[in-house]
């Protein structure tokens, strides 16, 4: 195919959101113990923090973590994840069915965050809990001393308060698999209260409350409408939550998941908005789209049954993720950033062994997924504003999601530079696109970048660890603000512009 894209410098969307490269680490699987926390590991430093996904995670460019659930906070006391080590107990975690040892807590993780230089996006238990552990754990983590709970948190080693600004009112409260998963009456009730409450010590926290697990959910449009109108005042982001993966060898509806993500994002705003305006109120709702990514779920919840014994750090989700993945998870992140004027903040779900970019053997190396690049490379790239672009692109028709476009596009443009996002999603011939930036003033290529492979099932793992990796795409130039780049089939590029 061929495509023509008109890139204008006055089309600003927003600005580029640093949170939209935000990430996610649940107590789950290996996330935590022997993925980022391995005492003995080789690279640990003092902490146990294994130093060798320190760099993977800063090279990754993660913004923002999300922590530490997920269904794991619903059945969490985080009280039993800060003082002496010795001396937090070993509890049941009823969503994972695991051990959960509680060595790795609030002030631990906290001071891994400073290693790779993220934020902290803290949820709390409505769950199973209430509206004090959660006026408690602000006060544990916020407040700056003279408080016993404030003195405590000095007294286990943190002097300064950990100045969490994001906050989830829980997890995926629309969910029955959630332990105490509620009705979306019974859940914006408390989800308001608990939001006025912590507001009350704090009124310029960012707190996101629970929207729809997936746009496939019986309850989904409904509950966001009814969650807000109990709330809205109150919280400052609704949260969606979306998985991909391919189905039944169904690869074209696959690579055009990012139409489904755009759909939903269109509908929970649409849903704000309404509720915002029956309300007359002046204030904007944002989205939080806390949990993104492909995930193998069917082939998950097959295979859970055999997993019946409490096992600590068990092997669980560590999906490996190949070429076409890679390609699925660079288009998301494009509408994303595309949506950049109501989608304000983002986690790829999740950073370590789970479903993650990040793999680790315990005792051994850690490496890159497929998914880590695209990611990687945009959050590096992008920088500036978002700005729309005009495509021209032929189209094709997909089981899943009905017509798509074959070549999809974003940019972001800065005081002197400008990138170019692409996916070629046609999965048999070489997309021909030709971008006019004139309106960008740029002059040169500095970097064009493509992820593609002979065989889009190719993957990273442990024996081979950097059998996918971008390369340099040779067939980009720049002649008169007229840029030519050939796309492979089944890729994701990159360009910078200077
Ligand atoms: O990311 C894995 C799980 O997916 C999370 O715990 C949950 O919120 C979602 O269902």
């Amino acid at each position: 195919p061929r495509a023509h894209i008109t890139l204008d410098r006055q089309a600003v969307v927003a600005p580029v959101r640093r949170r939209t490269f935000g990430s996610f680490v649940e107590h789950l699987g290996r996330s935590v113990y022997t993925g980022l926390y391995e005492p003995g590991h080789p690279t640990a430093n003092e902490d146990g923090f294994r130093m060798d996904v320190v760099d993977l995670v800063r090279e990754l460019g993660a913004t923002t973590v999300r922590y530490p659930g997920g269904n794991f906070v619903s059945g969490f006391r985080w009280e039993d994840s800060v003082g002496p080590r010795e001396r937090r107990p070993v509890r049941r975690d009823l969503a994972w069915r695991s051990l959960e040892s509680n060595q790795v807590g609030l002030d631990e993780f906290a001071r891994w965050l400073k290693l790779t230089d993220s934020e902290l996006m803290l949820a709390v238990n409505v769950a199973t809990r209430g509206i004090l552990p959660a006026l408690d754990l602000l006060e544990y983590a916020n407040h700056p001393s003279g408080t016993t709970l404030s003195d405590q948190r000095v007294a286990n080693g943190t002097p300064q308060p950990h100045d969490v600004r994001m906050w989830c009112l829980g997890n995926e409260m629309d969910g029955p698999w959630q332990t105490g998963f509620m009705t979306a009456d019974d859940y914006g009730k408390l989800a308001a209260r608990t939001a006025a409450a912590m507001k009350r010590a704090d009124k310029d926290l960012e707190l996101v409350v629970c929207g729809s697990s997936g746009s496939a959910m019986p309850t989904f449009g409904d509950w966001e409408r009814t969650v807000l109108e109990h709330s809205y005042e109150h919280v400052d982001y609704v949260s969606c939550h979306a998985y991909y993966q391919e189905q039944d060898g169904d690869l074209g509806s696959f690579l055009a998941s990012a139409t489904d993500m755009d759909y939903f994002i269109d509908t929970v705003v649409a849903t704000a908005d309404h509720v915002g305006h029956k309300k007359r109120s002046r204030k904007r709702i944002d989205v939080s789209f806390d949990e993104w990514n492909v995930w193998y779920l069917k082939e998950h919840q097959e295979s859970e049954k055999v997993h019946e014994e409490w096992r600590h750090a068990p092997r669980l989700l560590e999906d490996t993720y190949t070429v076409a993945d890679a390609v699925v998870v660079g288009n998301l992140l494009m509408t994303l950033l595309r949506r950049s004027d109501r989608v304000t903040s983002a986690s790829l779900a999740q950073l370590v062994n789970v479903i993650a970019p990040i793999m680790t053997e315990p005792g051994g190396p850690a490496w890159r997924q497929t998914t880590f690049h695209p990611f990687s490379i945009t959050s590096r790239l992008a920088s500036g504003e978002v700005i729309r672009p005009v495509i021209d692109s032929p189209v094709y028709e997909t089981a899943r999601y009905g017509e798509a476009c074959l070549v999809d596009a974003v940019a972001t443009v800065d005081e002197d530079r400008a990138a170019v996002f692409l996916v070629n999603r046609d999965v048999r011939e070489t997309a021909q696109v030709t971008i006019d930036v004139r309106s960008l003033g740029s002059a040169r290529v500095t970097e064009a970048l493509t992820l593609a492979d002979e065989d889009v099932y190719a993957k990273n793992t442990l024996a081979e660890q950097d059998r996918v990796t971008p390369a340099a795409n040779k067939s980009a130039a720049l002649v008169d603000g007229l840029l030519t780049i050939d796309l492979p089939p089944t890729s994701w590029t990159a360009l910078a512009l200077r």
